[in-house]
């Protein structure tokens, strides 16, 4: 069977008799299916039901909204509005300078300032950023990738004047390269670097951050490049291979940090199969820990994820559609068990979410947790003739693509041959030609249009957050030590060039106030940078 989504589309033809709607999943039969092998209990292996016995039925899950833009003083500001409006989670979203490890300053940051995210140079920006928010008390995920390490710290060092101690901070840092190399784009090292400092952040918070989710293996990017369900599984989980091997390489028992490993994935419109998505991405990660990493924690075998609803599926005409189309797909993510969602703003396809509707895309979590019965029960679609041959089928998919990923050598080789790169954009083409032949009908685009389109004020971020930024690094550079930061750097490029581990190092050098920029680029004169393959 070809490895792409079982789904396509409202698949109906013209007949004599009318429209002949052909089901392309069969009301299939589950012959010869053993639910005690196949599903056994929630909260067990192979934990296809859900990771914990009792899933929603004690608390839901945590509604967890991406938000920041701007100064970290204007992001702020929204974080205390979320936590009014009942969010149970922060996450953070940082602008493309501070994600790519360019202070606001640089030549190369000119105009993406507090853009797409919170523009975060220093620890005094990290300070404003949760100023009035007590680290203890609250779950915050962040962003970031390459400069992962950089942000984490800045957030220990803010904690830490908090007089909150490390074994106190939850939460999460993306910190997945790998998908960046595929699909994101934000890395900064060559894959061997960066695999070395993800390792190194894996030891780093077994001791001091026990508690933080030291990564989140992503397959949302991917699928929002174009993969399907079974390419999004399929790829992460091999990114996910390749850090496990990498920590175990490096030493790092399997049971100690595997169960601080996290995922991330999109939840899309097609609710059944994404359904079935979770289920069958749960499934193959507990065999693989189980079987390859000979894991013996329960803790090491759960897929724990985020989900966040398919922001590619949102249309910029007749916005108020894309409420409809995220319930479905927030309903899609907690029907497979999420345990942290984050649900996209109506206008998104538009510009930066307003307030109100990052408050309806909230809102929208919580008709789902209080006022619908699915918080009930666990695992609602459990036995079901069609999830459940689904899930077989898109489990099949994802293991025929795992077992090509390995048969170049694993995830890394696998990238720089360009292999996960070129099946997301055959699939993406394909997913292009059926909305443009409207084979794949998405309501307002190409089909069910209206003449005129209402007009719509968007939320703008004001230009003059750059200026903002760039006096108050010059301001931050006059102030500081600059010897104590100077001798930081220079233990940090010491640490790069041997085996210690890099973040104790770097920690001294943002405490004595250098910038994400100068640490990062004090990497980059020792470990070089990523040039992507040219692989066409
Ligand atoms: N039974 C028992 N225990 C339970 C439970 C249950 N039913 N439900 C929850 N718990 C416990 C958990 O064990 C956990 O305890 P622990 O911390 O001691 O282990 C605690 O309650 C919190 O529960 P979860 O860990 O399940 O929920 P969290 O929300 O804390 O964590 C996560 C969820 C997926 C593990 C975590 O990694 C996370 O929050 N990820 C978020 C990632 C994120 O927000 N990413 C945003 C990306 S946006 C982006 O990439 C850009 C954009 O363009 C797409």
């Amino acid at each position: 069977m070809e490895a792409w989504s079982l789904y396509r589309g409202g698949m109906s033809h013209q007949t004599e008799s009318g429209w002949d709607f052909e089901p392309v999943y069969g009301p299939e039969r589950l012959d010869g299916f053993d639910p005690a092998e196949k599903l056994g209990v929630p909260g067990e292996y192979p934990f296809t039901r859900g990771v914990y016995p009792t899933m929603y039925t004690q608390r839901p899950w945590t509604m967890r909204q991406y938000a920041g833009f701007g100064t970290a003083a204007e992001s702020n500001q929204r974080y205390h509005q979320l936590i009014d409006a009942g969010t149970m989670g922060l996450s953070v979203a940082f602008d493309l300078p501070t994600q790519m490890g360019y202070d606001s300053d640089a030549e190369i940051a000119h105009g993406e300032v507090g853009k797409v995210g919170v523009a975060i140079d220093s620890i005094d920006d990290m300070r404003l950023l949760f100023d009035r928010i007590p680290l203890d008390q609250v779950s915050t995920s962040m962003t970031i990738n390459a400069p992962g390490s950089v942000l984490l710290l800045l957030y220990q060092l803010v904690a830490e004047e908090q007089g909150v101690s490390g074994d106190k901070l939850t939460g999460t840092i993306q910190n997945d390269v790998l998908k960046e190399y595929i699909a994101r784009g934000t890395y900064i090292y060559p894959p061997k670097e960066s695999l070395r400092l993800i390792s190194d952040i894996f030891a780093y918070c077994q001791t001091e951050l026990p508690r933080w989710n030291t990564i989140s293996i992503s397959g949302y990017h991917m699928a929002e490049a174009g993969a399907t369900p079974a390419q999004e599984i399929a790829f992460t989980l091999a990114d996910g291979i390749e850090y496990v091997r990498t920590a175990v390489a490096a030493g790092l028992d399997v049971d100690t940090f595997a169960p601080r490993l996290s995922f991330f994935f999109v939840s899309r419109t097609t609710l059944l199969e994404e359904v079935a998505k979770f289920r069958a991405a749960r499934r193959i990660w507990a065999q693989v820990m189980r079987d390859e990493f000979g894991a013996k924690n329960p803790k090491s075998l759960m897929l724990r994820f985020h989900t966040q609803t398919a922001g590619v599926q949102l249309t910029a005409q007749q916005p108020e559609v894309n409420l409809v189309r995220v319930a479905i797909q927030g309903l899609a993510a907690v029907l497979g068990g999420t345990q942290s969602l984050h649900t996209n703003s109506y206008d998104e396809a538009i510009a930066l979410p307003t307030e109100k509707a990052a408050r309806l895309a909230l809102r929208t979590q919580q008709v789902l947790a209080y006022e619908t019965d699915i918080t009930a029960t666990v695992d609602p679609f459990a036995g079901s003739y069609v999830v459940e041959s689904l899930t077989d089928e898109v489990e099949a998919a994802a293991r025929e693509l795992m077992d090509r990923v390995e048969e170049f050598g694993g995830a890394v080789a696998a990238i720089e041959k360009g292999f996960q790169k070129q099946e997301i954009e055959r699939s993406a083409y394909r997913i292009a030609q059926e909305i443009d032949s409207a084979e794949r009908v998405v309501v307002g685009l190409n089909k069910y249009k209206v003449a005129e389109e209402e007009p719509y004020e968007p939320l703008r971020v004001d230009p003059a957050i750059e200026a903002q930024q760039v006096e108050r690094l010059a301001k931050l550079r006059a102030e500081r030590d600059q010897a104590a930061v100077d001798k930081a750097l220079a233990d940090l490029q010491n640490a790069a060039r041997g085996n210690n581990n890099c973040l104790y190092p770097m920690k001294e050098a943002l405490k004595a106030r250098a910038t994400v920029g100068e640490v990062c680029n004090a990497l980059r004169a020792v470990w070089g940078v990523y040039v992507p393959a040219d692989t066409f």
